[in-house]
């Protein structure tokens, strides 16, 4: 049994300490907005916040979330108001959007430690989230809109 703390709320959860975090999202906990891509650490599309740090939950083992704290993309803002969100619909950033779920919490978690990040330090940051619709330009420019609109509490 492990003490989980999902989008605000304190949860129980018995599943094997080495499943990943993304299949107890996915499987157990019927939270479908995080994205199963490469499954390998390397695409990004499985982004969530552990204690407000960008991590991969294709990799990431469930035990190393006991008595942390879990922000998935339904956690983001309870209306999807989140800033990112908002600058996000605001440049029309997706294409096919599989992607998307990923590249909105890399954002917002980089727009927590960086307030006004450069060009170079957004690629920097979202390196590893991969677009295969390329719409890294629209990514960057709604960042930096993001990082003009009030942060979020
Ligand atoms: S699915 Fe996790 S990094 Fe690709
Ligand atoms: S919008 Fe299609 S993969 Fe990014």
């Amino acid at each position: 049994m492990l003490n989980i703390t999902i989008n605000n709320k304190k949860r129980t959860i018995d599943v094997p300490d080495d499943m990943p975090i993304l299949y107890v999202l996915r499987d157990e906990l019927s939270l479908l907005g995080t994205k199963f891509g490469c499954g390998l650490g390397q695409c990004g599309a499985c982004t969530i916040h552990i204690d407000g740090h960008a991590m991969r939950s294709c990799i990431t083992p469930i035990s190393y979330a006991a008595n942390k704290s879990i922000t998935t993309i339904e956690g983001l803002d309870d209306d999807a108001n989140h800033r990112v969100q908002i600058a996000w619909r605001e440049f029309k950033v997706p294409q096919c959007g599989y992607c998307q779920v990923g590249q909105i919490m890399s954002a917002s978690a980089m727009l927590d430690t960086i307030p006004n990040p450069t060009d170079e330090e957004i690629d920097l940051h979202m390196q590893g989230n991969v677009c295969r619709c390329g719409t890294y330009d629209r990514i960057r420019k709604a960042i930096k809109h993001a990082a003009q609109l009030p942060a979020n509490k």
